[in-house]
């Protein structure tokens, strides 16, 4: 018997692999990042070739590491990061085009005419998401007009699109010979073109983008004990039997499967998700609703999503565009140089805002400087940026479910900063927990394969398993909360109408 179980993260900046054995303890992990191509202002893309090679490098060199054959793992699921387009050729193998990432805003015009044209209000209703550049939809369509040849390969059914669990499952299971071409319906739900009710790609959605429906996979169960497929990756035939979008992935690696849970990650961006139970509900303060996973054949479960694009990478870009700090972990050093932010606050609105103002004409803006601030004040003031945007959207999440958390469960990179967690207990007026496991997001997708083939019986095994490490509380009184959260919102509005 198999005493692991694999998974795949295949994120935004990085590509990992890890193992897990059956208390959910991390056994092993690689990681190797890959190159961010920015090709003009707003555009970000990713090479699928090299993420596909870096696959297979991670999860060689984490096996060996370890020590480990395929026939020690009783199952490998994949995570990765969402909504990122790819479309290629299915008798090549070869992409049309690099990656769009979910970041890149060159499809702006096409989500503005979709709310002129009066098709919002459709696509919230139908998929659950506001028109926006974040979406798959938007560029699938880009690709389909502005590369040669892709429209008739896509209606001939040669030109094929996936997110990059697609992609990944796609060369997992033999690529040209015979490649799977599926996904799951927590990724599904972010392409704007999949029925939130009948968890199908909907004709009309379609319609909108022009987008033929043989080029989209098959939607099959996140935990699919009928198995994706099966894979030679480390030498071994291995199940394929989980699949879930990375922030979906760590609400299941956190253990929220109650209705009411909740957990933010803090990555790139950060996510926030709150499981709202088998129906959907429907936003009216700016969140997403979306699927949280579907396991097997029982009903799927939904979630409220507060998506905010730019967090951790607002520390990279002090780091790398700035040059005021070396590394991330450095911010913490320098924000500690001073009490408070000395009236400065950022808003790192590089991709206009998402969640809870979907703006895509903000721009980042750096208010209430005066001659008195330092590096210090701005290192604080991004710290407490990625802390605002979390609050914006607790409160969008609160006035929608009518939930009112008693805890916020955390992970993700920046959770290492104990000083931006602070902030945000501060901020939050909650306490903030962090388990002992953090990398809850390849966790998630290692739970979701496990459970498929009966390495963990049920959701209740899966809850013994987590631990929490680190809490922090509330240090600041009412008032003091309120005064910073006012000098937020007044940021806020100066980064809006900046783009015509
Ligand atoms: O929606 C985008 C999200 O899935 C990206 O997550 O962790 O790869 O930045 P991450």
């Amino acid at each position: 018997m198999a005493d692991f179980v694999g998974a795949i993260d295949q994120g935004t900046t990085s590509t990992r692999f890890m193992i897990f054995d059956h208390g959910g303890n991390e056994v092993a992990r690689h990681q190797l990042e890959h190159e961010q191509i920015l090709p003009q202002a707003g555009w970000v893309e990713h090479n699928p070739t090299e993420i596909w090679e870096r696959t297979r490098a991670v999860a060689d060199t984490a096996m060996r590491v370890a020590d480990l054959h395929a026939s020690d793992l009783a199952a490998l699921g994949i995570t990765n990061q969402r909504e990122t387009a790819v479309v290629w050729d299915r008798r090549t193998g070869r992409p049309y085009y690099n990656a769009i990432v979910w970041q890149d805003t060159r499809t702006d015009r096409i989500a503005s005419a979709l709310e002129r044209e009066g098709k919002g209000d459709v696509i919230r209703r139908k998929a659950g998401l506001p028109p926006a550049t974040y979406f798959s939809a938007g560029k699938i369509q880009w690709i389909l007009e502005n590369v040669d040849g892709v429209r008739e390969a896509a209606e001939r059914g040669d030109a094929i699109f996936g997110n990059t669990d697609t992609w990944l499952l796609w060369n997992l299971t033999g690529g040209v010979d015979g490649g799977v071409h599926v996904t799951d319906p927590t990724n599904a739900s972010r392409t704007m073109l999949m029925n939130l009710e009948t968890l199908d790609w909907d004709d009309e959605l379609l319609s909108f983008f022009d987008i033929p429906r043989q080029m989209l996979p098959q939607i099959k169960p996140s935990s699919n004990p009928d198995l994706y497929g099966t894979t030679r990756l480390l030498g071994g035939e291995l199940a394929l039997s989980g699949d879930l979008g990375d922030q979906q992935a760590a609400t299941v690696g956190q253990v929220c499967f109650e209705p009411g849970t909740a957990k933010n990650t803090y990555g790139t961006g950060n996510f926030l998700l709150l499981n709202t139970g088998t129906e959907p509900v429907r936003s009216q303060n700016g969140l997403l609703t979306t699927v949280c996973y579907q396991f097997g054949d029982a009903k799927p479960v939904y979630a409220l999503e507060g998506s905010i694009a730019v967090t951790g990478s607002a520390v990279q870009w002090l780091r790398d565009q700035l040059g005021i700090i070396s590394g991330a972990a450095q911010s913490e050093a320098l924000a500690r140089q001073v009490e408070d932010n000395g009236g400065v606050y950022f808003v790192p609105a590089f991709s206009g805002l998402f969640a809870p103002y979907w703006r895509s004409d903000a721009r980042g803006a750096i208010v209430g400087l005066s001659r008195f601030n330092t590096n210090a004040h701005l290192a604080r003031a991004t710290l407490e940026s990625i802390c605002y945007q979390t609050r914006d959207v607790v409160e969008a999440m609160q006035q929608d479910s009518g939930v009112v958390l008693d805890v916020l469960r955390v992970d993700g990179g920046v959770t290492a900063n104990e000083l931006c967690m602070q902030m945000q207990a501060d901020i939050l007026g909650v306490p903030v927990s962090r388990p002992v496991v953090a990398e809850t997001t390849a966790l998630g997708a290692a739970y979701a394969a496990g459970l498929a083939v009966g390495f963990w019986q049920s959701t209740d095994d899966l809850k013994q398993n987590w631990n929490e490490a680190r809490r922090w509380e509330s240090q600041w009184n009412d008032e003091q909360r309120e005064r910073g959260y006012a000098g937020w919102k007044k940021a806020v509005t100066r980064t809006l109408d900046w783009v015509d």
